[in-house]
């Protein structure tokens, strides 16, 4: 099987957790992208969406879902995303599509995180994909000098996202810091600590909004990972 179908798989698959006759927060990335186009089979079923980027909503909107801004509706029932890198707590890496800050927005507003990815994101140890940071700009000097310095006994290399040769701007006109080499032994307090630091708009670790719930495509079908809310870390 191919990684385009593992992620068609667990993109059909996510749909069991969508709530008839509620709101659903969707994702970003290529994977949520296969559970848009499967979430357009049922639009007569749900009120809508929250989305998480402006690309998620081009698409909603082009299914035919409503999109709901997130300071109109209450809690979600269900936040379904991708992932960069999930361990075996259910926290995450997220980011690599850059749209981190309104991606952890729209989970905080969710009773559930269920997180859709191939085998290829789960790691033992967050790290090994680049950390995406999404900093205010007149700050990522300094903050590249604090992931060289270190931060939860591991230090890392940042360098700044571009994009066509200029530096990438998310969709909160912010920009992107990539660091590499870092090992997060301790989820929670990496983020709680990095968030911290003067000109950090997200850090792209997915510790306090962790997934409850992962559906790893395998090329023996859709495996189904469920994570104690207890264990952070
Ligand atoms: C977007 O900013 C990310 O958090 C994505 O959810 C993540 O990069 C996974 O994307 P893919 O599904 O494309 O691998």
């Amino acid at each position: 099987m191919t990684q385009d179908e593992l992620k068609t798989m667990v993109g059909q698959a996510a749909l069991q957790y969508v709530v008839p006759g509620e709101i659903v927060g969707v994702g970003t990335g290529s994977t949520v992208n296969k559970f848009i186009a499967a979430l357009a089979g049922m639009r007569d079923r749900i009120q809508g969406a929250v989305s998480s980027s402006n690309a998620s909503t081009e698409l909603l909107r082009a299914a035919g879902i409503p999109v709901f801004d997130c300071n109109n509706v209450g809690e979600l029932a269900v936040y379904i995303d991708g992932a960069d890198e999930i361990d075996g707590a259910g926290c995450m890496i997220k980011g690599g599509g850059a749209a981190l800050t309104r991606e952890k927005i729209v989970a905080a507003q969710a009773r559930r995180f269920v997180c859709i990815a191939d085998e290829s994101k789960r790691v033992p140890v967050l790290g090994r994909f680049p950390l995406p940071v999404e900093v205010i700009p007149m700050a990522a000097e300094r903050i590249r000098r604090q992931f060289a310095a270190g931060v939860g006994g591991t230090r890392g290399e940042a360098t700044l996202r571009l994009k066509d040769g200029v530096p990438l701007v998310t969709d909160n006109g912010q920009h992107i810091l990539d660091v590499r080499g870092l090992q997060i032994a301790d989820p929670l307090a990496f983020e709680s600590e990095v968030n911290q630091w003067p000109g950090v708009v997200t850090v792209g670790v997915f510790a306090h909004q962790r997934a409850q719930v992962c559906l790893l495509g395998t090329a023996a079908g859709v495996e189904t990972l469920k994570f104690d809310p207890r264990n952070g870390s």
